[in-house]
């Protein structure tokens, strides 16, 4: 294992440790998310009672593999804690993420959760967010125009950047769990996450954003020194 997915794994077994037998569990999406998800399903199989709502297509099949048990957040609609990583955790642990194109799941799934714990490698925690292009999923029906808004809604709130319409490695238009496209914007600073939040959830055709703020109430940050965590 390289040396960065040491450290994704060091993050993710302290997660691991905060489960306990019962608890309805949040599953994220990503490569840090996936180290979650390998650990706890080391767990389930000494005997630990979790169920988990996985928050991408993705997650399900990893943890489906595994054996991890699922719901649907329909059948589960109420979750005791949600463990995903970030793209970039800022102050008051204020995240980016959508790296993966899972963002809007994440966001519903976070949101269901009593409390959600970001966990990542300690290069994600910032001091200002917005180097990593902020993900912004649109319906699949005038772009143009949404781009548009967006970098209307962008300027209203100090940001200046370029949206690029995401494309998968196969070069073909990236379309999200959902049926959604996604526009990445580098706004390269966001000087406030919480009016660019704001703004961004007034343009029609933006289903949901990678800014997750108040979501988060703990992140655990592995780094060369040992691990760090971080309380909201
Ligand atoms: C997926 C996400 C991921 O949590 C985020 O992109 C971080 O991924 P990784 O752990 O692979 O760096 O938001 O939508």
């Amino acid at each position: 294992m390289s040396p960065a997915e040491q450290l994704k794994r060091q993050a993710a077994a302290r997660a691991v440790d905060l489960v306990r037998s019962g608890m309805k569990l949040g599953l994220g999406t990503g490569s840090t998310a996936k180290h979650f998800v390998e650990l706890l399903a080391e767990r389930v199989k000494e005997g630990l009672e979790v169920v988990g709502v996985p928050t991408s297509e993705q997650t399900r099949a990893l943890a489906e593999t595994l054996g991890v048990p699922l719901a649907t957040l329909d059948e589960q609609p109420v979750l005791d804690l949600t463990v995903d990583g970030a793209d970039e955790i800022g102050p008051g642990l204020a995240l980016v993420k959508g790296g993966g194109g899972a963002l809007l799941r994440e966001k519903i799934v976070a949101t269901a959760s009593a409390q959600m714990v970001v966990i990542a490698d300690e290069s994600k925690h910032v001091a200002t967010l917005g180097t990593f292009p902020l993900p912004i999923e649109v319906v699949d029906f005038g772009v143009t125009s949404i781009r548009r808004s967006i970098e209307k809604a962008g300027k209203a709130a100090g940001c200046h950047g370029l949206l690029t319409l995401r494309r998968g490695p196969d070069g073909h238009v990236f379309v999200t769990d959902q049926g959604h496209l996604i526009l990445d914007a580098a706004f390269g600073v966001i000087p406030d996450p919480g009016l660019l939040a704001a703004r961004l959830a007034e343009v029609a055709g933006v289903v949901e954003h990678g800014l997750f703020i108040g979501l988060a109430s703990r992140a655990i940050l592995a780094g060369a020194s040992g691990v760090t965590v971080l309380d909201r």
